[in-house]
């Protein structure tokens, strides 16, 4: 494998790895602060960027490749609200689209197509999930500091977990 692609995908592996462990500390947060339906969407969120990270680790090891994992930074613990979160989601996420895009474009400079035409499936994930959270950061928005409102959803985003991950309340 391209040592160039080996070495930027292996950085995206980290950063898949970083996004599980964030969205694993804001489900946490959500749950003891009083949001079990975002906690239930997060907690399951984390095991889908871990499954990002896995699809990463098969291809890198399926190409000739050898996955490598790398120290990964503690993230923050503490939001002041459920909109915090979410801003720091949307904001993370954006991060994540620029850092497919300059992945991509590195497969296009060392003209490794079979690399970049598996970066295809990220670069859907990210526009789907950069609208899944613009939407979910509108609604808390509208409702701001109204309880009800935020009471809804709550129970709106529990609505939105498939209930396939492992870790998500009564699973
Ligand atoms: Fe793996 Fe949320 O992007």
């Amino acid at each position: 494998m391209n040592p160039k692609v080996e070495s930027a995908l292996n950085e995206q592996i980290q950063r898949e790895e970083y996004s599980s462990r964030l969205y694993l500390a804001m489900a946490i947060w959500c749950e003891v602060n009083g949001y079990p339906g975002a906690a239930a969407f997060l907690y399951e969120h984390a095991e889908e960027e871990r499954i990002h990270m896995l699809k990463l680790v098969h291809f890198v090891n399926d190409r000739g490749g050898t996955a490598k994992l790398m120290p990964v930074d503690a993230p923050p613990s503490d939001f002041k609200s459920l909109e915090e979160v979410f801003q720091k989601i949307k904001k993370h996420e954006e991060f994540i689209t620029e850092s497919i895009n300059n992945l991509y474009g590195i497969t296009v400079e060392e003209k490794d197509y079979t690399t970049g035409n598996f970066l295809q499936w990220y670069i859907t994930e990210q526009i789907e999930e950069e609208s899944l959270f613009n939407t979910i950061l509108d609604k808390i928005k509208l409702v701001g500091a109204d309880k009800a409102g935020m009471f809804h959803i709550d129970k709106e985003l529990d609505g939105m977990t498939t209930g396939a991950g492992a870790a998500g309340e009564g699973n």
